[in-house]
């Protein structure tokens, strides 16, 4: 019987391990650098936690199961509810504004495809307790930061912000009721992942006239706020509410660029975001070709810890999964190279040094320092062999009457005793 991994599961065999701690490890350091500290949540929540808020197309892809005790629980697809969650239990304890991160392990059962798994890891960042536009702009800011650190540039992705309350305003203003607002919400973060006809179809079935789907066609191509004011320009009642999310979007713009993630970030208004709790500015990273599906994606959700029974705390953040990033990353060459496992290999010159050898190995891992033997006595040029193919960054050879380190990129060699080679700087 031969058994095979479940359909949209990886296994991570140790390169691949090697590349998925790498860019764990990016997530951690960029995070902690701009100010937040890391959480985790169950792998598992009660059920309902998820279908509450979380909009039909993520209630659709869970993972769900009745317990011994008849409990209905899931495994989580997102970490926000979690999230959520865990801060309204410690609402009154908490300092804000609340800056946390994760990077968990998530499960959706989506039909696989390129960039989309059942199971993948997201890195959240999210501020909660905090209504001001910067909360938004730090959060995008961090995200941009990653790119770069990871040898994105502005010319590889883009950060597409988009604005819930203003496509909500200018559904309106077409004369869109209020009652099929989430129905035509669904449809436009449809829109850009579909051909014009097919786009214009299924907003005719959510009850959009063709003059709707004009007008709010209009809306989204306004290239920048100015003319969004213009767009609602003659319609002062629609105006009046939304023009502290115009003032915000325009905040936002000039944060951006003034903690220089300015070129990496453009108005698009097509964003909308496929999650219900959304409720202000949403934004998606996409790599500029438009060939992949998002990098990253998120927004400010102000209603969701007080529908998951807490109070109304303003909140914004965002998720960016670990397999669009990945193909990303190797498309553009940036993924590190194999190799340089271990520092040191030791080996035996002859017969006689060969007890040393652990030694040297026992001292050497007691240092800190990485280093790896081979259990059967062989010849010189086959353990140098073995040492390549084990990626070491260097050989100790051990002799009876000393050391000589051996570097295997280069070539170059030196004598030592065992005392300075404890000493040498890690790469030296
Ligand atoms: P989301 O748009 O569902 O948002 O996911 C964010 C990112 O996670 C996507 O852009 C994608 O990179 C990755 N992702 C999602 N589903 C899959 C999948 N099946 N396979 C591989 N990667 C996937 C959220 O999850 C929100 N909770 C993010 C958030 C945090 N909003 C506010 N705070």
């Amino acid at each position: 019987m031969e058994f095979q991994g479940v359909k949209g599961t990886r296994d991570f065999y140790p390169d691949d391990m090697r590349v998925r701690n790498w860019i764990v490890d990016a997530w951690r350091r960029v995070s902690l650098r701009n100010g937040f500290e890391e959480y985790d949540s169950p792998i598992f929540e009660y059920l309902d936690l998820f279908t509450v808020k979380s909009g039909q197309e993520i209630a659709g892809q869970l993972f769900n199961f009745v317990d011994r005790g008849g409990r209905q629980l899931a495994i989580r697809p997102e970490i926000t509810p979690s999230l959520a969650r865990m801060v309204n239990a410690k609402i009154n304890s908490l300092p804000r504004p609340i800056k946390w991160f994760s990077t968990p392990r998530l499960c959706r059962a989506e039909n696989p495809q390129k960039g989309r798994l059942r199971e993948f890891f997201q890195w959240n960042v999210d501020v909660i307790g905090a209504d001001s536009i910067l909360a938004d702009a730090e959060c995008i800011y961090v995200a941009v930061d990653l790119l770069r650190e990871l040898g994105l540039s502005a010319d590889d992705v883009r950060v597409r912000i988009g604005s819930r309350p203003l496509t909500i305003a200018a559904l309106r203003a077409a004369g869109v009721p209020a009652e099929f607002t989430d129905a035509a919400l669904a449809v436009l973060d449809k829109g850009p992942k579909l051909s014009e006809e097919d786009f214009a179809r299924i907003a005719r079935e959510a009850g959009l006239s063709d003059g709707q789907i004009a007008a709010v066609g209009r809306f989204q191509q306004a290239a920048g706020v100015d003319e969004l004011r213009e767009h609602f320009q003659g319609r002062e009642d629609v105006r009046a509410r939304v023009e502290k999310d115009l003032d915000d979007l325009a905040e936002l713009f000039a944060a951006l660029s003034a903690m220089g993630a300015g070129d990496y970030c453009t108005l698009d208004l097509r964003v909308v975001r496929g999650l219900a709790y959304y409720t202000g500015v949403v934004y998606e990273v996409f790599d500029r070709s438009g060939s992949l599906r998002a990098v990253a994606g998120g927004g400010r959700y102000d209603n969701l810890l007080e529908v998951l029974g807490g109070p109304k705390v303003g909140a914004t953040g965002f998720g960016m999964g670990d397999v669009v990033l990945g193909i990303l990353l190797a498309e553009k060459g940036k993924l590190p190279a194999p190799g340089g496992r271990i520092e040191y290999f030791v080996i035996e010159a002859d017969e006689a040094s060969r007890p040393m050898v652990l030694e040297v190995v026992g001292a050497l891992r007691r240092a800190g320092r990485s280093a790896d033997f081979n259990y059967r006595p062989q010849a010189l040029g086959k353990q140098l062999k073995a040492a390549n193919r084990r990626g070491a960054g260097r050989a100790v050879i051990v002799r009876a009457d000393g050391l000589t380190v051996k570097d295997l990129a280069s070539g170059d060699q030196r004598e030592a005793t065992l005392a300075q080679l404890l000493k040498a700087p890690a790469g030296g």
